[in-house]
């Protein structure tokens, strides 16, 4: 078979405009490499070539790499029937493959990420909201069921944490506030897809300075918390591609929960309750800094791995 206009059996003859456009294309390495391959030999090569650059998971992403460009085609009826796939499909997997072979995060490339039960919009801008923030969300909505309440989400990034704690209760107004406008505007954006636009406000500045007459009855926060000469060892997704600004946490990783914590008492109304995600070995370190802040029943808890992940209390 093929050509653009024939999309019966492997893929191996392009002309006119698509060959101009494959000749241009990034990726036409790959895209060459897969020239003469059906779907289900696309798939194995693909596979192995992420799991050579180092990935981990190569069968995982290799699947929503397909399921990205096949839908809404079901995967398992394209394998089967390789007439389903038209070359534009496998020149646009090759260019999501170029890219994450450069070892660009998954959620990056496909440009979202989903978070608890939302599907966020993702960019180099912002950090990749973690399945273990939702270890924060799960213990902010355990603690406070009140049917209204204003939350302050402090360095919001995608608005991730946010977004999924209004998700869960229609009467909760929040605030998020970062530092910086690109990931704000993501923030924004995000609110919006969900349809928690009217509910949110998104404010830029550093931390709480910039909320004068503010207060709260609940303060989140995922901090930066990596320790700075940590920064340079850590996988080249993180290191190279997401925000030093949402990782780097100072010599000691305890930079911003200090700055947090000191204008804290100010914000957080008598009753509030202050969550934040820690490094699994920050617990006691950012106990000891709550509490020194005036907050009481701090607690350290951990997340599905057992490690440790949240630091909550109150300002009673
Ligand atoms: C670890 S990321 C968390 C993002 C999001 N809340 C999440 O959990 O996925 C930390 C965020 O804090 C923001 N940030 C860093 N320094 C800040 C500051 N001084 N004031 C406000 N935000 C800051 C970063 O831009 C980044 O979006």
């Amino acid at each position: 078979m093929t050509g653009p206009s024939d999309t019966s059996g492997p893929f191996d003859k392009l002309v006119g405009d698509a060959q101009a456009e494959f000749d241009r294309a990034e990726s036409k390495p790959l895209r060459e490499a897969w020239l003469g391959l059906d779907l289900p030999a696309i798939r194995i090569d693909l596979a192995g070539r992420l799991r050579a650059a180092g990935i981990d998971e190569a069968e995982i992403e290799t699947r929503h790499l397909l399921t990205h460009v096949l839908a809404p085609a079901s995967l398992a009826q394209a394998l089967a029937d390789p007439a389903l796939v038209s070359w534009q499909t496998v020149a646009h997997l090759a260019d999501l493959t170029w890219e994450r072979l450069k070892r660009k995060p998954l959620s990056q490339v496909l440009g979202n990420q989903p978070f608890w039960t939302l599907d966020l919009i993702v960019t180099g801008d912002v950090l990749t909201p973690r399945a273990d923030t939702e270890t924060l969300v799960d213990a902010v909505l355990d603690a406070r069921k009140d049917a209204v309440l204003d939350v302050l989400d402090l360095g919001t990034g995608s608005g991730a944490i946010l977004l999924a704690l209004l998700s869960e209760r229609p009467g909760w107004r929040g605030v998020g506030v970062d530092v910086s406008p690109a990931a704000l505007a993501i923030a924004r954006h995000n609110a919006a897809a969900c349809g928690l636009e009217a509910r949110t406000g998104f404010v830029e500045g550093r931390w709480s300075a910039g909320l004068a007459e503010a207060s709260f009855d609940i303060v989140v926060s995922n901090p930066p918390y990596i320790v700075s000469d940590v920064m340079a060892s850590l996988d080249p997704e993180v290191r190279d591609f997401e925000p030093a600004l949402a990782l780097d946490g100072g010599a000691d990783g305890l930079d911003a929960y200090r700055d947090i914590l000191a204008d804290l008492p100010r914000i957080l109304r008598t009753g509030g309750l202050f969550a934040c995600e820690i490094g699994y070995d920050q617990g006691e370190a950012v106990s000891a800094l709550a509490r020194g802040a005036g907050l009481d029943g701090v607690r350290v808890l951990a997340d599905l791995a057992g490690q440790d992940r949240v630091v909550i209390g109150y300002n009673s």
